[in-house]
């Protein structure tokens, strides 16, 4: 589904000339400069190459050209401080942080391309960013699409539909944002779970940056924005809760997106990237997670799920072994619930933190004050950080204290079948 563009009055003041920045001969140390050059400069640069629509009009081969020449086209870059006119992919959109990074960016005028596994919560998102787009005066496109991420043919299905509807022949941003949580123990759980969660949290990273990062290096300065979490370099969710599946996933995420800061500064520097490494956030994932791994809602567990859900629950406090069904389908549903509405950090102040990052250039962007004393702690004492007693330092300091649940400690979503 599209919302086509449609023209609109030029934003950006025209002069004759175009001042090109000349590629550095030697890329390896060259820092990772924001999108856009700092103020001073930009009074040099109003002749951004940019259509009646605000979308950069340079053809392909102009973009051949100057690459060849070794140049780098800085106008573009730096037309204003903003996202207005840029196209933005944002996989997961129709939840969460993914529906929140939508209307923020609409509100700022960005075109959008969006997908996610689940259809309706899509439609509701393309309708928030449409109405925030509105609100705020801007007139956007926006294209939508059911899309698993793990599927490499859905990925292009998704990306060719966006190109097409929206008229557009490279994309400007990509947020790799889709994740579930699920298969914590590689010991008790379920092998496909496991693999399940793995892929869509690391494979679904992957594809969507294989299958668009030539549209990205189209772009004039394309992003690619990996989420993944404080699990991407804290493999745990206290001492007492199993968690392979995702932090494996979010360390690969984070060590693909950081290797890749090399490889592009090397093969295509005008592309940047950011890893992005969330605290506690409160959104749906713990239901969502369910829902696409196949399960029961919480409260209509079946007795299978419901031993399962036990289990681990025993895990965190040995008294939920004479807990009836019922009552494991009740804490279970209180754990995702308490997930979602008793967390430090709302869904839109995470997008807004997020889209800060990017806009600042930022490569790794830490989410949440949660998330960046975790990261000073682990930097601290990395011989220590899967000590029970390191969790009760965290505590102390106020970090992941969500009420329900045996520690207590929720560094990210709680486990598959409590959604
Ligand atoms: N919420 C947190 O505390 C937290 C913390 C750290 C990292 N993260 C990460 O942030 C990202 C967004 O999470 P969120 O909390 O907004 O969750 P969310 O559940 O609100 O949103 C995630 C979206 O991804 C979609 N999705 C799941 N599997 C998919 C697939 N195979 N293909 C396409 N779409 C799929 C879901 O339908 C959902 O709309 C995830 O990568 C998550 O791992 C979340």
């Amino acid at each position: 589904m599209s919302h086509r563009l449609r023209p609109q009055r030029n934003p950006v003041r025209r002069s004759s000339g175009r001042r090109r920045r000349r590629r550095p001969s030697s890329t390896a140390s060259a820092p990772q400069a924001p999108w856009w050059p700092p103020r001073a400069r930009l009074q040099d640069l109003a002749t951004a190459s940019v259509n009646a629509s605000g979308l950069s009009c340079r053809s392909d081969a102009a973009r051949k050209a100057a690459a060849t020449e070794g140049e780098v086209d800085v106008n573009e870059a730096s037309a204003e401080r903003s996202y207005r006119g840029r196209l933005a992919a944002i996989t997961g959109a129709g939840c969460g942080m993914g529906r929140e990074l939508a209307r923020l960016l609409a509100a700022e005028g960005c075109h959008l391309a969006l997908c996610d596994i689940q259809r309706e919560p899509l439609e509701h998102s393309r309708e928030a960013a449409l109405a925030a787009a509105r609100a705020a005066g801007h007139e956007i496109g926006v294209s939508t699409a059911r899309c698993d991420v793990t599927r490499e043919d859905d990925l292009v299905a998704f990306r060719d539909a966006a190109l097409s509807e929206l008229g557009r022949d490279s994309v400007d941003l990509l947020f790799n944002n889709a994740g579930i949580g699920g298969g914590g123990s590689l010991v008790a759980d379920d092998r496909d779970e496991w693999e399940r969660t793995f892929d869509v949290c690391w494979r679904g990273v992957y594809l969507g940056t294989r299958v668009f990062l030539p549209a990205l290096m189209r772009s004039e300065n394309g992003h690619l924005v990996n989420v993944s979490s404080v699990n991407g370099f804290w493999a745990s969710l206290g001492p007492h809760t199993p968690h392979t599946a995702y932090s494996a996933a979010k360390f690969a995420v984070r060590g693909f997106s950081e290797a890749l800061l090399t490889d592009l500064r090397l093969h295509a520097p005008h592309v940047r990237v950011s890893v992005v490494m969330p605290g506690h956030i409160g959104t749906e994932i713990a239901f969502n997670t369910g829902r696409v791994l196949g399960h029961s809602e919480p409260l209509e567990m079946d007795a299978a799920q419901v031993a399962r859900a036990r289990h681990r629950l025993e895990l965190q406090d040995g008294a939920a072994a004479a807990l009836s069904d019922d009552e494991v389908r009740q804490a279970t549903h209180q754990r995702a619930t308490e997930f979602r509405d008793q967390a430090p950090l709302d869904a839109e102040k995470a997008a807004r933190i997020i889209l800060d990052g990017v806009r600042a250039g930022r490569w790794r962007i830490l989410v949440g004050d949660d998330a960046v004393a975790l990261d000073r702690l682990v930097r601290a004492q990395p011989e220590a950080v899967y000590d029970p007693a390191f969790v009760e330092a965290l505590q102390q300091q106020g970090h992941f204290e969500v009420a329900a649940g045996g520690d207590g400690v929720h560094g990210d979503e709680p486990q598959g079948d409590e959604g």
